[in-house]
């Protein structure tokens, strides 16, 4: 099956009379003892049917989680005492925050690098047990070479970790390009609604498996039920709404780049997120409270376009630039995402 098939078709119950098509919610916190599942923090079939097929379109096996930082932190607790982390110093914040409190705890250390400088990331590879990457990056936009990445990494002895938020399933697959372990904040595309908060690790090696369920069993940042079962429903759209999205963005990244007022588009070519650069803060924040379709909120991924100016946040790198506004481009009509875009842009 092809991407877009598995999208739709994994993760169903079998074709049998009187079975729905979907795999029901269920509302469990315990089962009767003696099979497999026991109890709720273990184990629910809500689950299972989301892990099935986002795994199935990760090319591995697949565990929900209750957030994307959940998985990070489930991932970041594996490295030992003393341990170097390699990151991308533009990964996501909350990334970024967990591993300055581990470095704060003298749990680990952070190198950070530039992902896209390729060189620069093998160089970091010395010595460290862990390589995260996050491609494209949240929300400088910088790509990483994941096979070269990958390959060297394992050379020099680390476990490659790819955050696939952005790109998701349907354009790049990481696993394939030879990461051990791939994260998701499912709450961004592969739900895609903006109406729940999930989060997903995916890998090929059932050793790396079974260590992180038994994380999750102990730790509990497992999802409820509801949230998996809606989490699904929006994975199956998951393949349309790509590329309806990335259509948008490249139609609104060619229009943006002749506007005298954006003095930078940041754009890897593929994808729904944009980032661009106007002249300061004040022009930025007009820009995001003068919209009427545009909704400006942080998250990213759903069907809605949505917006916000990052350096809003103190947590956000200063290197990230004031007048940064990152654009989650939705499935709407392109004229229309236009039209009100450009209503609330400088005029130079
Ligand atoms: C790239 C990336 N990774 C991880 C996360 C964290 O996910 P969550 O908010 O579901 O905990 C986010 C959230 O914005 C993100 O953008």
């Amino acid at each position: 099956m092809r991407p877009a098939t598995r999208a739709v078709h994994v993760g169903r119950p079998p074709h049998d009379v009187d079975q729905p098509p979907n795999v029901p919610i269920t509302m469990a916190s315990t089962y009767v003892a003696g099979g497999d599942r026991e109890y709720g923090r273990y184990s629910n079939p809500s689950w299972d049917a989301f892990e099935e097929a986002l795994g199935a379109l990760e090319g591995g096996r697949c565990l929900s989680f209750a957030s994307g930082l959940a998985a990070v932190a489930t991932v970041l607790d594996l490295v030992g005492a003393g341990e170097t982390v390699v990151a991308p110093r533009h990964a996501y914040n909350g990334t970024l925050m967990q591993l300055a409190d581990l470095e704060a705890r003298g749990r680990a250390r952070a190198r950070l690098v530039d992902v896209a400088d390729t060189d620069a990331v093998l160089a970091a590879c010395e010595d460290a047990a862990l390589v995260w990457l996050e491609s494209p990056t949240n929300p400088a936009m910088e790509v990483a070479d994941i096979a070269t990445i990958a390959a060297g990494a394992h050379e020099a002895g680390a476990r490659v970790v790819v955050d696939n938020t952005f790109a998701t399933p349907v354009l790049q697959q990481p696993l394939d390009l030879g990461a051990d372990l791939v994260v998701h904040s499912a709450t961004k595309y592969l739900a895609g609604h903006s109406d729940l908060v999930m989060g997903a690790l995916v890998t090929r090696d059932d050793d790396l498996h079974a260590v992180l369920k038994g994380r999750r069993d102990l730790i509990g940042a497992i999802p409820g039920p509801f949230e998996a079962w809606l989490a699904l429903r929006g994975l199956r759209t998951l393949a349309l709404r790509v590329e309806q999205a990335q259509r948008n963005a490249a139609e609104l990244v060619r229009r943006l780049e002749a506007h005298p007022a954006v003095t930078e588009v940041r754009y890897p070519g593929f994808g729904g997120m944009v980032s661009i650069v106007l002249a300061d803060a004040d022009d930025a924040d007009r820009l995001t409270h003068g919209t009427t379709l545009w909704v400006h909120a942080t998250s990213l991924g759903g069907v809605e376009s949505t917006f916000e100016r990052r350096r809003r946040w103190r947590s956000e790198p200063s290197t990230i630039p004031e007048g940064l506004v990152r654009l989650s481009v939705g499935i709407e009509d392109v004229d229309d995402l236009w039209d009100d875009l450009a209503s609330a842009l400088p005029d130079a």
